[in-house]
């Protein structure tokens, strides 16, 4: 796909992952709507990126954003979705290990909902994680979570085609996601990132450059793209 002249829209487009790909799909040309729960949050939208307050749990709030924008060409959703649980899991709270799924039911949504709005020849990308598929101790919850995004997608990817639809799974990557500053943030991606075969956090454009390839190379549907650092290995 020559994503110029197109029509986006990007959920969770206000932070890390997936303003880096509004902004790179708006470099190429694209028309970008990036949404979140508060998008007033990125301040000034970067050019071509027009934002707008959606939460991906909110099904009405969906079909009235997709009914406005329709029809578009490719959607992405990076929206983490709600409250994710960490720690060991028999003793996790099982209300943590529940909400860790909004994501899932995120994505279920904007697919259910979007895909009837898509033109022909259109392009989904979701964002797991490698957790799904390496766990570290203490992630069994968005293990879970990044696992059934991945199973899900390469289950209707043969239902929604000729619309493409894939998944583009990051490692450790530096973006708001983590608040801490300065050398306690350094420190942390430090230890986090040690033992990978790149020993360092990934950047959200380098995650961003994995989905605009799935955005554009028309014979990838159904599976799933690691920017991950070599993180399954190590
Ligand atoms: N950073 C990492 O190391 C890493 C690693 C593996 C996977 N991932 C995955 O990559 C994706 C993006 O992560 P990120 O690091 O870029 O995180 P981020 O900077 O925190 O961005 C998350 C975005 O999702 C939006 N969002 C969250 N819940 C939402 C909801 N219910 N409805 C609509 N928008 C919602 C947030 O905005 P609002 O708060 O305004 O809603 C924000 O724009 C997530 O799915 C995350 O699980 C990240």
């Amino acid at each position: 796909m020559n994503v110029s002249g197109k029509k986006a829209i990007v959920f969770g487009g206000t932070s890390g992952i997936g303003l880096a790909t509004a902004k790179q799909l708006a470099a190429l040309g694209a028309t970008v709507v990036a949404t979140s729960r508060n998008p007033e949050k990125i301040g000034e939208a970067p050019e071509g990126v027009t934002v707008a307050k959606c939460d991906v749990r909110d099904t009405a709030a969906l079909e009235e954003l997709f009914a406005e924008h329709a029809p578009f060409d490719i959607l992405v959703s990076a929206a983490t979705g709600g409250d994710r649980a960490f720690g060991p899991f028999l003793e996790m709270d099982m209300d943590g290990f529940k909400s860790s799924f909004d994501k899932l039911w995120g994505y279920a949504n904007v697919v259910r909902f979007g895909s009837q709005h898509m033109a022909d020849g259109g392009a989904i990308v979701l964002v797991s994680g490698s957790p799904a598929r390496k766990s570290k101790p203490g992630q069994s919850a968005i293990s879970s979570v990044g696992g059934a995004v991945e199973a899900m997608v390469r289950a209707i990817a043969p239902e929604i085609a000729p619309l493409r639809i894939n998944v583009v799974s990051p490692g450790q990557i530096d973006t708001p996601m983590v608040a801490l500053k300065g050398n306690e943030r350094e420190e942390l991606y430090r230890k986090m990132t040690e033992n990978h075969v790149i020993p360092r956090a990934g950047r959200a454009e380098e995650v961003a450059q994995g989905i605009m390839f799935a955005i554009q190379n028309d014979f990838v549907t159904g599976t799933t793209i690691d920017v991950d650092g070599g993180w399954l290995l190590s």
